[in-house]
């Protein structure tokens, strides 16, 4: 049942305050505002040697951004791939590893395969799936639960919401465990949490600014992501959204990457979407930013007040979500992204919730 809305996708995108609330329930004890992990755990976070994550598409992204957090907040050292090339690649495992296996439907037939390549290797297993009865989660030694409810929109929304905040989670009990984090960090990193559902309901109010952006985004050929740090993957995930849905040519960059090459590509007719919410690197990117402009590049700048007040000549829109603490940034940075993905869409007219050649469950190779 859509509710009110024309598609499964946009009533996926505007459930998220109320599905990131109902993941957080379950990972966070809103009494003691500390992570609380219910499940047992068949491994001690302090005594791993590595994190290894293996996943696809959106699921990928949720993995790569969770990178940043468990180096930065558990000094705990990870290692990411598709799970397409790790399977292949069988790369050789530490012992003590914990291999992770992010998954919305829990069937992926490349993201199993990994997750059997390091069952056989002696790593724990540990599946982060939307779907505890699935093939990954029944093969795993852990099984953490996203809690969004059934995604049908086959482009992903809600669950990438819902596996940040259970990443966000899992890195805190990590950084707990190893001595990293000190309980005041922690809870000032829970109550950043707690308070995203508030957060996402005001981004969603970018709406209507958004559908006018939108429109003139539906004309373009190419258009350009760029993110540093954690708003890389966000980046690339809004990319993967704007091609997946409206068949737009996009790439995601990280923002330094842009002078050793895809510079050269920009012009008038491609629009490039800055995603640059205020944090320790929001300077870096917003000069990156300005190298766009110089060259006539039009600029569509999400970010906070802070970071707009820094913002000089040269951009076309500025997209402004709350401020927000730089660790929970990138899973409301993640708002907008689906929002222009999904206008610019049904501005295209294309079949938003079963967009051509994809499937919901991708189950061969
Ligand atoms: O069910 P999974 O999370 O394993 O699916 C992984 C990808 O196929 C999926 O995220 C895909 O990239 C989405 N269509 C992206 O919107």
């Amino acid at each position: 049942d859509k509710g009110n809305h024309r598609h499964f996708m946009a009533k996926e995108i505007y459930e998220q305050p109320e599905t990131i609330g109902h993941t957080l329930s379950h990972y966070v004890d809103m009494g003691t505002e500390r992570v609380a992990i219910r499940e047992a755990l068949p491994f001690n976070f302090a005594d791993l040697s590595r994190l290894t994550i293996s996943a696809c598409g959106t699921a990928y992204l949720a993995g790569a951004v969770a990178k940043y957090w468990f180096e930065r907040y558990a000094r705990l050292p990870v290692d990411i791939d598709v799970a397409s090339e790790f399977r292949y690649r069988e790369p050789p495992l530490e012992k003590n590893g914990l291999s992770l296996f992010i998954s919305q439907s829990g069937e992926t037939a490349d993201t199993l395969a990994a997750l059997r390549y390091c069952a056989s290797q002696g790593q724990h297993v540990a599946a982060l799936v939307n779907t505890l009865e699935s093939t990954i989660a029944r093969e795993s030694d852990v099984v953490f639960p996203i809690l969004c409810g059934p995604e049908i929109g086959v482009a992903s929304t809600k669950a990438l919401t819902a596996q940040l905040t259970a990443l966000a989670s899992l890195a805190i009990a990590a950084g707990r465990a190893r001595g990293v984090l000190s309980a005041e960090q922690e809870t000032d990193m829970v109550q950043a949490l707690i308070g995203l559902p508030t957060a996402v309901s005001a981004a969603l109010g970018t709406e209507d600014q958004i559908m006018e952006i939108a429109k003139r985004l539906s004309k373009a050929k190419d258009v350009l992501y760029l993110g540093r740090g954690p708003m890389f993957p966000i980046a690339m995930e809004g990319a993967l959204k704007l091609k997946e849905i409206s068949y737009i040519h996009a790439e995601g960059y990280a923002a330094g990457e842009l002078k050793h090459g895809p510079i050269a590509l920009v012009d008038e007719a491609m629009p490039v979407i800055v995603v640059a919410p205020s944090d320790e690197l929001v300077d870096k990117t917003l000069s990156n930013m300005q190298e766009v402009a110089a060259r006539g590049g039009k600029i569509i700048l999400i970010t906070d007040a802070q970071g707009a007040e820094t913002v000089g000549q040269g951009v076309a829109d500025v997209i402004l979500i709350p401020h927000v603490s730089s660790f929970v940034a990138p899973i409301l940075a993640t708002i907008p992204v689906q929002l222009l993905a999904y206008h610019t869409a049904v501005f295209m007219g294309t079949d938003v919730d079963q967009p051509r050649n994809l499937a919901k469950s991708v189950t061969v190779e």
